[in-house]
């Protein structure tokens, strides 16, 4: 069923409004002219990433665990009415939820299912949602939005997979209109996490020498993060659906952990070497290898400018300062 519903000059909610997506998401949508609400508990968050939009009268911050469901009723009630919720607030560290699945329990599904809660309560009918690749699990050949069966390998995945079975059940009763997004390796400035951010870092404690988990064949999709930000405005702008569900990514092109590992190493730490650990796993939970369809979203009319190679060069300057 069509629906359609422009966004302009909405209210818009941002769980995780502070973390590495959200603060580039609160700029942008700053940036169009809406009012922006945000609420972060600083997990990975952090308040330098919102300097900017701090001083924008448009903007609203509070610090606040998303899973207090009175507090976060009660701090939107202060706020008049909300048009939608992007919901991006989660647990991004994919190994620290294999260790321990209250991470993911916790961070990743329950602040899905009190969202969805909140919106109940204050009836805000569309939702916005920041899915992952994670929830496809291992399989061979390029990853459409109907691959199956689905069988994550992280608690991370499978958390996600819940969600958005939550959310569709929450579509059924309550809400209008949702667009899931199923990110890919989203890197760039502000990162809080993920494998260039680990490498700068472990450079900076040995400038000598980069230790690479596994052999260094593990090969994904990467976008930039302000690909990834202009990505999902188009899909909410021109996905009509009630219910819209895409793949982001870059276009056809994958990025090797030896590729990113050599770029990182070229740029950072010029002359130090690179020991692999071996094994073509870097870490428990960890799909080694994946490519994205991208065909519904070039449908839609919406394809990157950079390559996964040229945004990992990229993103590496953005976040050189890691490494010193
Ligand atoms: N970065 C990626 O490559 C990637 C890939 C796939 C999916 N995603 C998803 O995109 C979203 C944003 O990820 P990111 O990379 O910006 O990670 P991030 O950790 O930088 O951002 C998540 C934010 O949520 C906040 N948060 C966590 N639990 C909270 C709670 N209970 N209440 C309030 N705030 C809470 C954290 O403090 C953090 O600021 C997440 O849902 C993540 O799972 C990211």
């Amino acid at each position: 069923m069509l629906v359609v519903y422009l966004l302009m000059n909405a209210t818009i909610f941002i769980t995780g409004g502070a973390g590495f997506i959200g603060s580039h998401l609160v700029d942008e949508l700053l940036a169009r002219g809406h009012r922006v609400i945000s609420a972060d508990n600083f997990a990975l968050g952090r308040r330098e990433n919102l300097a900017a939009a701090l001083k924008n009268p448009r903007f609203t911050f509070r610090e606040l665990d998303v899973n207090n469901l009175g507090a976060t009723v009660a701090f939107l009630r202060e706020q008049g009415q909300v048009d939608e919720v992007w919901h991006m607030a989660a647990n991004s560290d994919i190994p620290a939820g294999v260790n321990n699945p209250d991470v993911d329990l916790n961070l990743t599904f329950l602040t899905t299912f009190n969202t969805l809660k909140m919106m109940r309560t204050l009836g805000i009918p569309r939702l916005v949602f920041a899915s992952s690749s994670a929830i496809y699990g291992a399989h061979d050949g390029d990853l459409r939005e109907d691959t199956g069966p689905l069988f994550p390998i992280s608690n991370y995945g499978a958390m996600k997979l819940a969600s958005e079975g939550c959310i569709t059940a929450a579509l059924e009763s309550f809400l209008k209109q949702v667009w899931i997004f199923r990110f890919p390796n989203v890197i760039g400035g502000r990162a809080t996490h993920g494998v260039i951010y680990d490498f700068l870092k472990k450079l900076r404690a040995n400038p000598a020498e980069l230790e690479v988990l596994g052999d260094g064949t593990q090969e994904k999709p990467y976008l930039h993060v302000t690909e990834l930000v202009n990505a999902m405005l188009h899909i909410r702008d021109h996905g009509n659906q009630r219910l819209n569900y895409f793949n982001i990514a870059s276009v056809k092109s994958a990025a090797t952990v030896r590729f990113i590992a050599e770029a990182v190493v070229r740029t950072a730490a010029p002359g130090a070497s690179i020991r692999y650990t071996g094994g073509s796993r870097g870490w428990v939970g960890d799909v080694p290898k994946f490519s994205y369809s991208i065909e519904k979203l070039q449908a839609l009319g919406w394809l990157s400018k950079l390559t996964s190679q040229a945004a990992v060069e990229r993103a590496i300057q953005e976040n050189l300062h890691l490494a010193k």
